[in-house]
């Protein structure tokens, strides 16, 4: 009994490890720095906001995307006309992609590591129509990220191959009550990025996805959400996205808590889990 105890450990152990070890080596190669440009969609605010001003400190040139045109020139004040080119545009709006990509290449700009990052997300409501909810999250969230690789792929290879990075969220991993919209579309960039990423394995383009957890910005605003126990900070959230991805990592989990967490409560009865929501 004893040996098969002591053989159980050893095997589980190996097991452990060798995942482990797989984790650590399975990453992408280097991150294509000879523009050292990069496009963040969403940098007006939040986490967004905070992975610009980490990239203009590490020397790179950031092309910022949003709506709010004031936030974008307040931002570009802070970083200096140089480093920080803004431009207004809904991410909802695929002709406006177009448009702003189409401005950014007449600029001569080359970016070749794109942060996919401006997301929105409205709960739905019981006995509420879910149809809008669910198609203006799937314009921004989704269609919003996918339309920007289809702008910029050929591109992208042509200056020697690059990286593309979408924020999705623990809500993909476990679907809360009211978050159908939201989490789909987070599953479902996802799912999409992984795909590309073993299609595009060998082509020098490179897809990783960040699942972060609860961060301290707009989005966040809810009052129960404040009550949530780990909140990261956005500026500290945007540092460990940007470490992670010059890395190599694939799948980005800020929040170990709530990555662990969303897993397990899969496996749990939805009675139960409801009871503490
Ligand atoms: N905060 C969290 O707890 C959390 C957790 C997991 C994942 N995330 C994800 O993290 C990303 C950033 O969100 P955040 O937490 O930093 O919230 P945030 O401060 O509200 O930032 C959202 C950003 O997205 C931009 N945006 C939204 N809709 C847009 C549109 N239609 N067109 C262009 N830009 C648009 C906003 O800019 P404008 O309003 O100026 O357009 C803003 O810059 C989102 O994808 C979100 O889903 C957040």
């Amino acid at each position: 009994m004893n040996k098969i105890f002591t053989l159980s450990i050893i095997f589980i152990g190996l097991l452990i490890s060798t995942l482990l070890v797989v984790k650590h080596v399975d990453r992408f190669g280097p991150i294509n720095l000879t523009t050292k440009t990069c496009l963040i969609t969403g940098a007006s605010s939040g986490i967004g906001k905070y992975l610009a001003i980490e990239m203009v400190q590490r020397g790179w040139k950031v092309i910022g995307i949003a709506r709010r045109a004031e936030l974008l020139n307040e931002l570009q004040t802070q970083l200096g006309e140089q480093n920080f080119i803004s431009f207004v545009c809904d991410v909802g709006d695929i002709k406006q992609i177009h448009l702003i990509s189409e401005s950014i290449k007449a600029k001569g700009l080359q970016p070749t590591l794109f942060f996919l990052n401006a997301g929105t997300g409205e709960s739905t409501q019981k006995w509420q129509p879910l149809l809008v909810n669910h198609q203006q999250t799937f314009a921004t969230n989704y269609f919003g990220t996918i339309a920007w690789i289809d702008e910029w792929l050929l591109p992208v290879k042509s200056y020697g191959g690059g990286t593309f990075v979408a924020t999705s969220s623990v809500a993909a991993l476990y679907a809360m009550p009211g978050a159908d919209a939201y989490a789909t579309s987070k599953v479902a960039l996802l799912h999409s990025f992984d795909s590309l990423r073993r299609q595009y394995l060998y082509d020098n383009i490179q897809f990783s996805i960040v699942l972060p957890g609860p961060v301290d910005t707009d989005l966040l605003k809810g009052v129960v959400a404040q009550k949530l126990p780990f909140i990261h900070n956005a500026e500290k959230e945007a540092h460990s996205i940007v470490r992670h991805v010059f890395a190599g990592k694939k799948h980005i989990e800020p929040s170990w808590f709530y990555a662990a967490m969303m897993r397990l409560m899969n496996i749990l009865p939805d009675a139960a889990i409801m009871k503490f929501l």
